[in-house]
């Protein structure tokens, strides 16, 4: 373990020389607080510890998810929060990590907008001996960043096109190979370019996908299979729908010229997709000619989609569980010391290997709805009636 001074002596003289949790434990509720930053043998509350929490929007449900879980996580382990949405705006964003720097901010966690927006707010971050973690999205192309909190994500991208195979056919509920032969017609689209998520989950499904295209299962009419012809800026909505709107009237003009799949990397994209199919004209669910269509996040709009036999699936990421490990990282850092890291060799930012912690994910269709996100609180059985958070 390394010597809280020497890692990140900020931290250290904020917190004082003995370690967060046993200084608020020792104490006992009385006296914390007395000491001096950075003297020894000091403590203070851990509200003086300030953390920045940086978050990329508001206008989907999971980042204010993930926002209030690590709020309140954070608050319950007794720091003071400063909790940011930046409306997908780059210039927001950029300031108000600056003035979380201003402001104090002892430990920075950030998921950004653009993965390499941030050099000049890291650096002074780093300056200040500030820890930073890379909540969800990797930070790229700065030394600047310590630790990285996120989901397998190629592994969710072999999850969102297995959903797809398994929609069309080709692959049953254990992922073994049904024989079915296709042809299917199938669209694919991809997240944000300046998201580095968006390139692993791609991976994971092309790598997936390929047997498929190459033997000629699936068939790509548009011929758009490559990242840049398939990317949608922000991961917007309205801009997926236009891209499938325009794909429908180059390629698939009716008859036998029918769409049968589209492989989506996001739950707001799919839903732009099945507009446009929808206002196509391919029927209002799967059952009556509606495309099957991947996604991701569980949201909840998404997932009456699911229920009501719209959008096939869904992959869910648990953000409580990711805000836990970004709050556990956290509190490491602290306590003067290094947070626990199960990969040190997936995610290269471009400077270098950032020690992370991966989480696992699930595929969501309608028949586990119950087991994966009712039982589990994600989301109760109302709310998924409702298709809307309380
Ligand atoms: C990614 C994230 C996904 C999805 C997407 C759009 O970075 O990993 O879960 O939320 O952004 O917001």
């Amino acid at each position: 373990m390394k010597n809280q001074n020497t890692l990140f002596p900020r931290v250290a003289a904020a917190i004082g020389s003995v370690t967060l949790i046993g200084a608020l434990a020792a104490c006992g509720g009385g006296g914390a607080g007395s000491a001096a930053p950075g003297e020894e043998g000091g403590s203070q509350a851990a509200e003086d510890v300030t953390i920045g929490v940086a978050m990329p929007t508001q206008t989907s449900e999971r980042w204010i998810a993930d926002g209030e879980a690590v709020e309140s996580q954070l608050e319950e382990a007794g720091f003071t929060v400063d909790l940011q949405f930046a409306n997908d705006d780059i210039p927001t964003q950029q300031q108000q990590i600056d003035q979380m720097i201003t402001k104090g901010a002892d430990i920075l966690i950030v998921a950004s907008i653009d993965g390499t927006a941030l050099g000049n707010q890291l650096q002074a971050a780093a300056d200040q001996d500030i820890p930073i973690i890379s909540y969800d999205r990797l930070i790229n192309d700065t030394e600047n960043v310590d630790f990285y909190v996120t989901f397998d994500n190629y592994n969710v991208g072999v999850q969102q096109a297995t959903s797809l195979l398994q929609g069309l056919g080709v692959l049953d509920a254990e992922g073994e190979e049904t024989g079915e032969e296709g042809p299917f017609a199938i669209e694919l689209f991809a997240g944000s370019l300046d998201d580095n998520n968006a390139h692993f989950f791609w991976g994971g499904a092309m790598d997936t996908l390929e047997p498929y295209l190459d033997s000629g299962v699936l068939e790509v009419a548009s011929g758009q299979t490559n990242i840049e012809q398939a990317a949608t800026l922000r991961w917007s909505q309205e801009t997926a729908q236009k891209r499938m709107e325009d794909l429908l009237t180059s390629h698939y003009s009716g008859g036998s010229d029918q769409l049968d799949g589209v492989l989506s990397p996001y739950d707001g994209i799919s839903r732009g997709i099945i507009t446009a199919l929808q206002n196509a004209g391919y029927g209002k669910d799967i059952e009556s000619g509606l495309p099957v269509t991947s996604g991701q996040d569980a949201e909840i709009a998404s997932v009456k989609l699911i229920d009501t036999g719209v959008q096939y699936a869904t992959i869910f990421k648990d953000t409580r569980k990711l805000a836990t490990q970004a709050v556990e990282a956290a509190k490491a850092y602290a306590a003067g010391d290094e947070p626990e890291a199960n990969d040190t060799e997936s995610y290269d930012n471009g400077v270098k290997v950032v020690p992370s912690f991966l989480l696992e994910s699930d595929i969501v269709v309608a028949e586990n709805i119950e087991s994966l996100l009712i039982e589990s609180g994600y989301w109760t059985a109302e709310e998924v009636e409702a298709g809307q958070s309380k």
